[in-house]
């Protein structure tokens, strides 16, 4: 279930709007050209599932929205904790890829399959930050400035839509704000305490 927190850009954050509930969600995303859909959840797909199996599971929208959108490339990103040494290394490597606010020439298009991970968008003076989990389908506009934090014990699998190679260049603003927003840990921890 998506988990929406928005905050001020301030040198303090502060923390306006936090829910749970789909259409405020949804109403909150629109004022900003975000688009989050909800797909029906395979739940019988195995955890460490191959690409060619995960696509195989979701063939049906996923081939819907390439036609109605236009993409001409997917595939599936994801991240587990592993048993092995050298993990922490990979995941701190893995998550710092995009952890700072960026831009694409292409919109960033993710279905969550499962596990989870949050998109931070920077929009109308607010920040957005939206944790996906799995049945959600985000689509971030190209030009958004945004970042997107996977958590120091990253674990989430996701199906991703591109319309060319050249749009997944991340073009990095400089802005240090990701720094002073809460972290992927930190949200997580608020939204336990908050269902108690
Ligand atoms: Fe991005």
């Amino acid at each position: 279930m998506t988990f929406l927190t928005v905050y001020t850009e301030d040198d303090v954050p502060q923390t306006v709007l936090e829910t749970e509930d789909a259409s405020e969600i949804a109403a909150a995303l629109k004022e900003i050209d975000v688009r989050l859909r909800h797909w029906g959840v395979v739940e019988d797909l195995v955890a460490g599932a191959d690409q060619e199996r995960i696509l195989d599971a979701y063939r049906a929208e996923v081939e819907r929205v390439v036609a109605e959108e236009g993409y001409t490339f997917v595939d599936v990103s994801q991240l587990h904790p592993e048993d092995d040494p050298q993990w922490p290394e990979k995941a701190a490597a893995a998550r710092g890829k995009f952890l700072s606010e960026h831009t694409h020439d292409d919109d960033e298009v993710r279905f969550f399959v499962g596990g989870s991970g949050i998109f931070y968008l920077r929009a109308a003076g607010r920040v957005h930050a939206v944790l996906c989990e799995a049945g959600d389908l985000l689509n971030v506009p190209k030009n958004t400035t945004h970042w997107f934090d996977m958590g120091t014990a990253p674990d989430f699998t996701a199906i991703r839509f591109f319309h060319d190679d050249d749009g997944w260049v991340g073009n990095f603003t400089g802005d240090p704000i990701a720094a002073r927003i809460p972290d992927y840990d930190a949200i997580a921890a608020r939204r336990a305490a908050v269902r108690g």
